[in-house]
């Protein structure tokens, strides 16, 4: 069973950015982004489509490719494979050098939302694994094949020892994104990045993939970075969370901060648009007001003020992230302290506070 070492964290984000340059002008996709993921633990980064979920976890990799650029940010790495512990900037490192190579196959590896984007065509899935496991593990081919049998295995894909010889094409689109799933883990990574890994998979298979996932983590100490917009996945898998609303972190915290006590607009909407197990046959279940608009449409200010009920005047001005608890931010003016001490000046109560001086 894995100890920790010591409370460093595996992935320290701060202030990351990233824009694209597009006709209809510069997107701002990513914006000023920080986060940590101690050793060990899960970070879930929740939010809706377009929100900038992807972007985020394809900068770390230097996978940000061109009309995007990488406009600003630190992302530090703790690597602690080998001899060489020495923190790396993942976002100031040469994209075609041995350090990135390194980092790529044991350090970090990455679940795409997007299958194709991962698996080539033309070798079977078996070569693919088998390269991964001999590049970065000192394992023979006999061996590495072995390893990719039981790796197959264990994401729930029948007959691996058949299928280790498919080519991609043969698979279906949910066991193509499994046998991605075994490549991603089976150099044991210091830090995986899934995005939304169970997304096409069916629940019973989204179950035993998610236990595998917190197999590996209690099993090597691996970092989870889980990209999704599933509240239930979240809520099962996730130590911290993060939301992002149209580039933006709109709050952060621990699982029980952030579910149990959401405080945000956005988060609230995104909790009360779930559907309610205890409530039976909910035909109308509360939406947030509007839709997310286009960034090139982002209202200045907060970003989520044209769909708030809790708009003020001092929305227009952009909110930084405030502290609200010990494990817990909120980028929201409802909670600065200054406005909270103008609303009670004001004699305005919570439950009215959609209409407050400013
Ligand atoms: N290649 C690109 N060219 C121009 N804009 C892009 C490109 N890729 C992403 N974007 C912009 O970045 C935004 C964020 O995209 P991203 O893929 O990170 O969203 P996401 O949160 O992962 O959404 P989903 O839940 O649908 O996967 C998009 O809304 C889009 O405006
Ligand atoms: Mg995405």
């Amino acid at each position: 069973m894995f100890t920790m070492e010591t409370l460093q964290n595996a992935l320290e984000v701060r202030n990351l950015s990233v824009s694209f340059h597009t006709e209809d002008g510069l997107i701002r996709a990513v914006r000023r982004v920080s986060f940590d993921i101690p050793q060990g633990k899960t970070l879930a980064i929740l939010g809706e489509s377009g929100c900038g979920k992807t972007v985020t976890a394809l900068a770390l990799l230097g996978l940000v490719d061109f009309p995007g650029e990488v406009t600003g940010g630190k992302a530090i790495f703790q690597p602690s494979q080998g001899t060489d512990k020495t923190p790396v900037d993942l976002l100031n490192l040469a994209l075609d050098g041995e350090a990135i190579r390194r980092i790529r196959g044991s350090g970090i590896s990455m679940i795409f939302q997007d299958p194709g984007a991962s698996l080539t065509p033309v070798y079977t899935i078996g070569e693919q694994i088998i390269e991964t496991l001999m590049l970065h593990q000192a394992v023979g081919r006999k061996a590495a094949r072995q390893l990719a049998i039981l790796a197959l295995e264990s994401v729930g894909i029948p007959s691996p020892h058949l299928r280790v010889d498919s080519y991609p094409h043969q698979l279906s689109g949910g066991m193509c994104q499994r046998a991605m799933i075994a490549m991603a883990i089976c150099c044991r990574p210091r830090l995986l990045i899934a995005d939304e890994p169970t997304t096409a998979l069916d629940v019973t298979i989204q179950a035993q993939v998610l236990e595998l996932l917190r197999t590996l983590q209690s099993e090597t100490g691996t970092s989870i970075l889980l990209i999704t917009h599933d509240l239930g996945v979240v809520a099962e898998m996730a130590d911290d969370v993060t939301v992002m609303y149209l580039g933006s972190v709109v709050e952060k915290g621990s699982l029980e901060s952030v579910l149990g006590n959401p405080q945000h607009p956005y988060t609230l909407g995104l909790i009360a648009s779930l559907p309610n197990p205890e409530i039976p046959r909910q035909s109308h279940l509360p939406t947030i007001r509007g839709m997310v608009p286009d960034f090139a449409m982002a209202p200045p200010g907060c970003p989520f003020r044209n769909r708030c009920d809790e708009e003020m005047p001092i929305c227009e001005n952009e909110p930084r992230l405030m502290r609200t608890g010990p494990a817990h931010e909120v980028a929201c003016w409802l909670f600065d302290e200054d406005v909270k001490k103008n609303q009670s000046e004001c004699g305005i109560e919570q439950s009215v506070r959609s209409h407050p001086c400013g």
